[in-house]
Formats: structure tokens, C-alpha cells, sequence
């Protein structure tokens, strides 16, 4: 039936008409003046639109809509796209803290809130997932990511996708999802933003393109290409990447969006003017242009030229049509402009109350001595530092619909939980950092922190007044919202040297001192993990956070978050990373240095806190690893059980660890890699078996020939709480 719609309907289409299908402009004046007066209602009345991003409101999308449906020709209707990453008003952690809960339910509720809340505002179109893997802590986008583990990111990305559309995308309360940015932007070198990446394909293969491939298989409805290059070729010219294996290996039969001016940016790369590289971009398998207008302003000639041809233009216009189709846009473009849903369905106290719990889940308790967290309801507590009072900075990077005003403070949390129970004083301490330039290329957006222009030592002196009358200092302190995410990469990703001064300076008062650190990225916390008795790593909560963060601080929610990306001891040790190859000169273990072995002179290989990562209130303790049999036949499976052991006095969640290492291989594999996980609760004194099952499936991967194989052989498994304190048994496939 859609089909045969598309083809009557592109039989009338000139060509003209077929390139506008394919220009996607940002939405321009609009978002500030009005719709139907615009230079983009011009546009769109000339047939040059296929959709528009960076648009919002029902009243707005409707009257540009209206546009579309009643001024143009063929009456087609736009789509509407638009960066919901991490929730559109209610806002949930940044997506690497979301990943950080291992909670696939949590994390599919919180896209389904998203696409709830953004279809009500007349949005039918996410920018989401990002599914890059990332290992480079530099890398500021590695806070839009799920961290360093092919397994946990496909899963991720299928929960994100299911989330955003649900069953059936033409409802009116579902949109459609883009899994970005393929391929490989994570591996950019030397974390440096929009920078080269060059990898062999068994990497590309086993360890960077599992969760684009999930998200295929999840039915993604749309692709964006990266801005990077893939073997040489930028990956929006590249056809290997798009047309082999996206959509002949893989089966992809969504549209591809490029993005933002990914086609124009081909000239900079030296691939020829904008002419060419737009050619190029058709020809490899984009269906539509952001921004750049390349495809709108060149095609027609390259055309006539003969050097792409009428089918590939057509190809590329079937297939957006083919998306607003599946939307139910031709069927009702208003479909998703519905004043009412727009004003009882977004920012409801139901979404906030199921973000405030969802960020407390993210949160990562990394460090907790002589049970310092958490904090008694009682007497004086001082909150210090320059993200207790930071309300604009809550919700972290891209949150591009939330009024960042509205957002929960720390400050504003802390008090509301301890109510008459105890006093909260409060004093800055420092600034975000000494270098007033860093401070406000990282605080860009309106994500102000209110720079004290006083000394140094006069902010600090007063946090000091302050913490000697407190029975427990809270330090929140770390990056603001924008020195992670797009264009925020840093070579040196300690807490700023300003803020680390306040820090000893609090600890000389021989008071308890909670580190409460907010982040984007893993840090370089090895100064902090060996003084500061208690850290909780809160990463960029949402909407809710302050709330969030208070129910975790005075326990009435025990933490369970598990890092997703390895923090390294220092920034020279990155890329770091666990499922890592052993090399052929390993080190031993327990060592950390050995002549003409593989490590490093001034620091252990190490990671400060491991993959899989997270501490509780409680304790966790795991039995041996017992295997039902020793031996996997092809084709059949074996289990792995282990019993945990909630050896604590309260309720905790915990994440049981499954990973598996292939110990001979054809090519040579990683020292582990997590094959399974369970997240379960255990109330205190419980026990609980927890059963993984191996299949010859989990042992699969990509040889030099890229065929997806499991090799006879010896194996490791591994059970345990992070990815290096498990328990291990041996098995053999035969
Ligand atoms: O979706 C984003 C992308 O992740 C980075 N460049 C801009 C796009 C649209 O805003």
C-alpha cells in the first residue's frame, strides 16, 4: 500500500519538487518570529523543504505545516526533527549517567517519556540514540554516549529505540528515532572533536559497530551519518559504509540524514567543491541533507551532467517519503498538534517523579570510607562549591526544549529533603575555574554560573567560615554542563585547579567531606580517590537532580549505577579501556612494571575505577562460579550460576556481571568482554542465584575474513561485580 502511494505520488513530482524532498534547513526565524512570514515559508511554499528542525510548539509546527499541506503543490507534508537526547522538558540524566544504571526497563521508560512529551509539542522526530562507543575520556560527546562496551550499547540502543517508537510509529505519541553518528565518530583521535578516525574492520566489526547494528535490528527508522572519515573516505561520502554494510549487510530500510552541513564540510576534508561532494553523498546513500543545502543548490546540475542519475535522486526521495509515510504524516499531517496533549502531557509531576527516581539510579557511588554516605538527616551540614548553587547546569549538555531555569539545584534539593531536620549552609567556595576565558567557553548556552568576581582566597575564605560550623561538609564541584558534550573536548580532565584547592582546603578541616562530582565524562580523580573519604559521581542528572541527588546523599535511595566508561588514574593512560587484547608482552598480574613489558614507567595500567564500577550502601558478596557442565557442544548451551549475597544491613540493587574471554583465537581476541548482566534486588541478609546462560552465539565474532564465527577452543568466564573483582570457571566449545 505505501508502495504503490509513493510511486503515484513521485510520478506527479517534478525534479525540483524531489530536492526540496531532500533539504532539511534548521527552522531559522521561525523559533522566534512568525511562521508563516518567514524566509523558510518561502521556501517551503517553493517546494524546497522536506522537514524542519530545531522547531517547536504546536502553534508553530502547525502554521508551518500548514504551509507545507495548503501552499505547495502536492500538499506534502514536512517532518519535524529535533535533539531529544536525553528527555524533551522533564529532563533525565545525560546519556552516559543513564547507561550507568544497566536498567533496560528505566532507560526504554525514560525515551518513551521523551517521545511523549516531544510529540505533544508537535515533534515527530528524534536526533537519538548516539550510539558511538567511546573510550577517550577527552572526547566531550562521550556524555551523549553509553561508554566503552559493545554489548551494553546495543542493548541500550534497542531499549532507546523501542522507547522512542514504540510498536507502531504512526501513533499520534510516538516518534521516530536516528541512530547517530555512523560510523565510528567515538574513535576520533586523540579525543579531539570532529578529528580523523582510522581502524582496522575486524575492530569496526567486533567493537564499534555492535550497537549500530542493534539498532537496525530495532527497527530504527533513520541513520546519521558522522563527521569523520572512515578509511579515508568522510563517512557521508561513503558507500561502503551506507549502501554495503548499513543497508545490504544489515538490512537497513530507513532513510540516512546527513549530519549538520556533514556535506559542505567534504570540501574542508579536500574531496572537491560542493558540486562533487554533494554528488558523492547521493551516489554513497544519503537521503537527506541538513542544513547544507548542497543536494538543493548542485543535484540538478550533476544531473544534466550525467554524473549521478535520476534513479538515485528518486531512490533518495522515496525513501523520505517513505518515513512520513510510516509517521501517519499524509494520513493527518496534524497529527501530532494537539493543544491539549501539548498542555496536559509535558513536564507532568508523573514525568518528574519517574526522572528524579531515574537519575538517582545513574548516580555512581565510587568511593564511600568509614561509611562517611550516607548523611544523617541532622545537625549542620555546609554545601560548598560552584555546582551546589548551579540551577541552569542541572540538566547537562544538549537538553535543547527544557527551561534550564526550572531545573533542581543541589541547594534547592538538599534543603527541601532536610526540611527543619538539619541546617544547610551554603557558600561558593571558588568559581568553576581561575581562567575567566575556560569559564565562559564552558558555560555557553545560558548555562551561566554567576562568575564571583572577588580573589580566589576571599570566595574560599568565606566556604571556610562555613564548613567550621558544619558536621559534614558536601562539596559539589567538577564540570559545568557545557565543558562536556559537542565541541567540548579537554587534554586535561581533572577537577579545574581552583576548585581541587577549595577541596584540600575543606579536608584540612579534619571534618567528613563528601565529594558530590558532577561530570560528563571519567576523570582523573586519583588525588581525590586517595584523600576525600566519600565520592558520588552524579554525572549531569536531569531536571530533577538536586531532588535526586538529596534522596541518595541522606540514603533514602541506595545507590546502584555502575560506570560504563573506565576512569583512568591520569589522562595519559587514554584510551583506556577493559576489553582490551593482552598484547604479547602482557604484564602479570598483580605487577605494575616490568622491563620490555607492556606498561608504563610513572603508572600502573590500572584504571582508578574499573568498568562496571558502582558501590552501595550495602555489600555484595559472590559465591564461586558453578557451571553445569565444563564442556559447550555447538549448538547447545551451558549456564553459569553464581549466588550473591546481600551481606549488608539495607536493601540494595546490584548488577551481576557476566564476561567471557576466548583464550586462542583465529585473530587474537580481548582480555574480557561482557556477554550478559542482571540487575537485581536483595533485601539485607538475602541470597539469591543469579543464572547466565552460554551459547555458542555469545562466543561468536568477526574473523580477518569478517565472518561471524565461534572458534573451537578453551574459554574463561567470569562472574562479579565490576569487570575486575569477579569469580572465573573454564569451559571448552567443541
Ligand atoms: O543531532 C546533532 C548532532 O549530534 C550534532 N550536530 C548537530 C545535529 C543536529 O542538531
Amino acid at each position: 500500500k505505501m508502495d504503490q502511494f509513493i510511486s503515484n505520488l513521485m510520478q506527479k513530482m517534478t525534479l525540483d519538487e524531489k530536492l526540496g524532498q531532500l533539504n532539511l534547513p534548521g527552522a531559522g526565524d521561525i523559533t522566534t518570529g512568525q511562521a508563516s512570514n518567514s524566509d523558510i515559508a518561502q521556501k517551503i511554499k517553493d517546494g524546497k523543504v522536506g522537514g524542519l528542525f530545531n522547531i517547536k510548539t504546536v502553534a508553530k509546527i502547525r502554521d508551518v505545516q500548514k504551509v507545507a499541506v495548503e501552499k505547495t503543490r502536492l500538499k506534502i507534508p514536512l517532518i519535524f526533527g529535533m535533539d531529544v537526547i536525553h528527555g524533551y522538558q522533564t529532563v533525565f540524566p545525560i546519556p552516559l549517567g543513564l547507561s550507568c544504571s544497566w536498567d533496560m526497563p528505566l532507560i526504554e521508560r525514560s525515551a518513551r517519556i521523551a517521545a511523549n512529551e516531544a510529540s505533544a509539542d508537535g515533534i515527530n522526530w528524534t536526533f537519538s540514540p548516539m550510539t558511538d562507543i567511546s573510550r577517550d575520556a577527552r572526547w566531550g560527546r562521550a556524555s551523549e554516549g553509553s561508554g566503552e562496551d559493545p554489548y551494553l550499547g546495543a542493548q541500550i540502543a534497542k531499549a532507546m529505540i523501542k522507547g522512542y517508537q514504540g510498536d507502531d510509529l504512526s501513533k499520534n505519541n510516538t516518534i521516530m528515532a536516528c541512530v547517530k553518528h555512523f560510523a565510528l565518530y567515538g574513535a576520533i583521535e586523540s579525543g579531539r572533536d570532529y578529528n580523523t578516525t582510522d581502524m582496522s574492520r575486524v575492530r569496526m566489526y567486533n567493537e564499534y559497530f555492535p550497537p549500530y547494528k542493534a539498532a537496525v535490528e530495532a527497527g530504527v527508522g533513520s541513520v546519521m551519518t558522522s563527521f569523520n572519515e572512515v578509511d579515508g573516505i568522510p563517512a557521508s561520502a561513503n558507500r561502503w559504509l551506507m549502501n554495503d554494510v548499513l543497508r545490504k549487510q544489515w538490512g537497513f530500510n530507513g532513510f540516512v540524514v546527513t549530519d549538520y552541513t556533514a556535506i559542505n564540510e567534504m570540501v574542508d576534508h579536500g574531496l572537491g567543491d560542493l558540486r562533487k561532494v554533494s554528488a558523492l553523498a547521493l551516489k554513497a546513500g544519503v537521503d537527506m541533507d541538513m542544513v547544507g543545502e548542497g543536494f538543493l543548490t548542485t543535484l540538478k546540475e550533476s544531473l544534466q551532467k550525467g554524473e549521478i542519475s535520476q534513479q538515485e535522486i528518486d531512490m533518495a526521495c522515496r525513501r523520505v517519503l517513505e518515513a512520513k509515510y510510516k509517521l501517519g504524516l499524509f494520513e493527518d499531517p496534524f497529527r501530532y498538534c494537539n493543544v491539549k496533549r501539548a498542555k496536559t502531557e509535558i513536564y507532568t509531576a508523573a514525568n518528574r517523579k519517574e526522572a528524579r527516581a531515574t537519575a538517582a539510579q545513574s548516580f555512581v557511588l565510587l568511593k564511600n570510607e568509614n561509611n562517611t554516605l550516607p548523611v544523617k538527616k541532622a545537625g549542620t551540614i555546609a554545601l560548598i562549591g560552584p555546582l551546589a548553587d548551579a540551577t541552569e547546569n542541572m540538566t547537562g549538555t544538549w537538553s535543547v526544549a527544557a527551561d534550564f531555569s526550572k531545573s533542581v539545584s543541589l541547594i534547592k534539593g538538599l534543603k527541601a529533603a532536610a526540611g527543619n531536620q538539619a541546617k544547610i549552609l551554603y557558600a561558593k567556595g571558588s568559581n568553576l575555574t581561575a581562567d575567566s576565558a575556560l569559564e565562559a567557553r564552558s558555560t555557553m548556552f545560558g548555562k551561566t554560573l554567576r562568575r564571583d568576581s572577588r580573589s580566589a582566597e576571599t570566595i574560599r575564605n568565606e566556604a571556610l567560615a562555613i564548613a567550621q560550623q558544619a558536621d559534614v561538609i558536601v562539596a559539589a564541584l567538577g564540570e559545568s554542563a557545557e565543558m562536556s558534550g559537542e565541541s567540548s573536548s579537554r587534554t586535561d580532565i581533572g577537577i579545574p585547579d581552583v576548585q581541587k584547592e577549595l577541596l584540600q582546603e575543606l579536608l584540612k578541616t579534619g571534618k567528613p567531606v563528601v565529594l558530590v562530582l558532577f561530570t560528563g565524562r571519567p576523570l582523573a580523580l586519583k588525588w581525590e580517590s586517595e584523600h576525600v573519604p566519600a565520592i558520588l559521581n552524579v554525572w549531569f542528572g536531569g531536571s530533577e537532580a538536586g531532588d535526586a541527588i538529596a534522596d541518595v546523599l541522606f540514603g533514602d535511595v541506595n545507590p546502584s549505577g555502575k560506570l560504563t566508561m573506565t576512569f583512568p588514574q591520569v589522562v595519559g593512560q587514554v584510551p583506556l579501556f577493559y576489553n582490551h587484547k593482552n598484547t604479547g608482552r602482557p604484564l602479570a598480574d598483580g605487577k605494575w612494571f616490568e622491563k620490555f613489558r607492556s606498561n608504563y614507567l610513572d603508572v600502573s595500567n590500572d584504571p582508578l575505577y574499573p568498568f562496571g564500577y558502582g558501590l552501595s550502601y550495602t555489600n555484595f558478596e559472590y559465591s564461586d562460579v558453578k557451571l553445569s557442565s565444563n564442556t559447550l557442544n555447538k549448538g547447545q548451551g551451558i549456564t553459569a550460576t553464581v549466588t550473591v549475597k546481600n551481606s549488608g544491613s539495607r536493601e540494595g540493587k546490584e548488577v551481576v556481571q557476566l564476561y567471557i574471554r576466548d583464550l586462542v583465537g583465529s585473530i587474537t581476541r580481548p582480555v574480557k568482554e561482557l556477554k550478559g548482566f542482571q540487575k537485581v534486588s536483595l533485601k539485607a541478609g538475602e541470597s539469591r542465584d543469579i543464572t547466565f546462560n552460554i551459547t555458542e552465539e555469545d562466543l561468536k565474532f568477526y574473523n580477518s575474513e569478517l565472518q561471524f564465527v565461534a572458534e573451537p577452543g578453551d574459554f574463561k568466564v567470569f562472574i562479579g561485580t565490576n569487570s575486575r573483582d569477579v569469580k572465573e570457571a573454564d569451559f571448552k566449545l567443541q
